[in-house]
């Protein structure tokens, strides 16, 4: 199954190459926009260090304007109080959403924690209407929770400054 190639991929960037944090999370984007088919966009944003907002990580699809989004501000925003994953199946439906570009017909965003602490997420946008099921968000979780061992391991805070 897709989902448990692409695991080991993941893990493989994660733990094998010799690289940085920042090359390692643009790698996991531009194998996942490569290898799911439905993965339009695909990025991170991180807590903007004690600030309540969100700063655009490493990311794959076209630029954003939203590099800064504020606490509680679409669907992000409300992911990064929530703690809780946010699968949009429309976004037309959505009322608190920040749209990045008229292409987008869904989004699934999934927190990424560490010692229990919100600290990012991964934010993924598709041109396709209801494309995410149970399996993508498991996935996703799998990839967040291997992303916070890696921070564990090399001090994010210093890597977010
Ligand atoms: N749509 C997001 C904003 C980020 S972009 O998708 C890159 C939101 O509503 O939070």
């Amino acid at each position: 199954m897709l989902f448990e190639k692409l695991k080991f991929d993941v893990l493989q960037i994660l733990t094998v190459s010799e690289t940085t944090i920042e090359k390692k999370l643009k790698q996991i984007c531009e194998l996942l926009q490569a290898e799911v088919a439905y993965y339009d966009w695909v990025g991170f944003y991180f807590k903007n260090g004690d600030k309540q907002e969100l700063k655009l990580g490493p990311y794959v699809g076209d630029p954003t304007d939203h590099e800064i989004i504020p606490f509680g501000k679409g669907i992000c925003g409300q992911v990064a109080l929530s703690n809780s994953n946010f699968v949009v199946p429309d976004v037309k439906a959505q009322d608190n959403y920040i749209a990045c570009s008229i292409s987008v017909k869904a989004e699934i965003v999934i927190p990424i924690f560490y010692d229990g602490e919100n600290i990012g997420q991964i934010d993924i946008d598709s041109g396709t209407l209801n494309p995410f099921t149970n399996a993508d968000e498991l996935f996703l979780e799998y990839v967040c929770t291997e992303i916070s061992s890696l921070l564990k391991n090399q001090n994010y805070k210093i890597w977010l400054k």
